[in-house]
């Protein structure tokens, strides 16, 4: 387990979206720690807000409501000058490595524009840093003067990571950087961030919409559903006791690699749609789909509280 010295503080944070039809909320409440050196996993269903929340603790968006506090400062109050300069400890990667790398630039030209963008490196020392980065990474020198058309899947997100990394980071929020990627290739991109993790002490926020490769990477694993959080505990923890029926739902949905044990094994079936974020009403979001759901779980939001040291649930039947 991680160093129990806190890097990133969320509290309370809202992202509350105006649309035609009313107020989306799409993230409504979060609030979690993260240590140093330590792996916090975010799983949820598309459209559960994982993306906006990834985003708000950066403030890559303008909050609504709360606070972020990292490395003791005031992430939301700011200046902007001031947080640029905080950018260059927060950095994110993304899904689709092809969207997020620009085409007509080379990978010379991706990862040096971070270097320039925080006046890091000039000339021959700003080569020999690509250079570095890219051996960082496992890419070498030969691919700096290559465009991102030119590489695999895989090797398109060493180049992002490469490029989130050439600042030097503490924090890095990790958006389902290996969704887009071959089953076989998305290991050795979670072995490569927990080997650079190892190595440079980061902290990362590893977002997923499955609990399959995240609870390898993750020290801890956070459950989101419809903006709201649903359950918090060790990796460990969490996949060998789910107490709640949505964390329960989505440990059945994933696949065992063992077909004997694949075919014989429930599957929890939850019937329904996921219902609009949209001006949600006041109760337990889950409670529209959930096989265990009673007339409390329609009446109020259950609060969020410990059930077992270390481990916290939103759920009426821990009431
Ligand atoms: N800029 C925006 N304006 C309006 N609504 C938005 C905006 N960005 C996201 N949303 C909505 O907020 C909700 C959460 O979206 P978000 O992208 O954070 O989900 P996600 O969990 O990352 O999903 P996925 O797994 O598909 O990436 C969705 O209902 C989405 O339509
Ligand atoms: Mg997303």
């Amino acid at each position: 387990m991680a160093q129990q010295e806190v890097l990133l503080k969320v509290e309370n944070v809202k992202k509350h979206f105006n649309v035609g039809g009313g107020t989306l909320k799409a993230v409504d409440g979060l609030s979690f720690d993260l240590y140093k050196g330590e792996t916090l996993g975010l799983v949820g269903e598309s459209g559960c807000g994982k993306s906006t929340a990834g985003r708000a603790v950066l403030r890559l968006y303008e909050p609504t409501e709360g606070k972020v506090t990292f490395d003791g400062v005031d992430v939301y109050s700011l200046p902007k000058k001031k947080l640029k300069e905080l950018r260059k400890q927060m950095q994110i990667v993304f899904q689709d490595p092809y969207a997020s790398l620009n085409p007509r630039m080379t990978v010379e030209d991706i990862i040096g524009e971070a270097l320039d963008i925080h006046k890091l490196a000039k000339g021959p020392a700003r080569h020999k840093r690509i250079v570095e980065l890219l051996n960082l990474v496992g890419l070498s020198e030969e691919h700096a003067s290559r465009f991102p058309h030119e590489f695999s899947g895989g090797q398109r997100q060493r180049v992002g990571i490469a490029r989130a990394l050439a600042v030097e980071p503490k924090f890095i929020v990790c958006d389902e950087p290996i969704s887009a990627l071959d089953v076989s290739i998305q290991a050795q991109v979670v072995n490569l961030l927990k080997q650079l993790q190892n190595e440079m002490g980061l902290t990362y926020l590893f977002i997923a919409h499955d609990l399959s490769m995240v609870k390898y990477i993750s020290d801890r694993i956070l459950v989101m559903y419809l903006g709201q959080m649903m359950e918090l505990a060790e990796s460990e923890e969490l996949n060998d006791n789910p107490l709640h029926p949505y964390t329960q739902f989505l440990l059945s949905a994933v696949p065992i690699p063992d077909p004997g044990v694949e075919k014989n094994r429930d599957r929890i079936r939850v019937e329904g749609e996921i219902p609009s974020p949209i001006d949600p009403p006041n109760l337990c979001p889950f409670c529209t789909r959930c096989p265990k759901v009673h007339d409390k779980c329609k009446q109020s939001r259950p609060e969020w509280k410990e059930v077992k040291p270390n481990h916290y649930i939103a759920c009426h039947l821990f009431d």
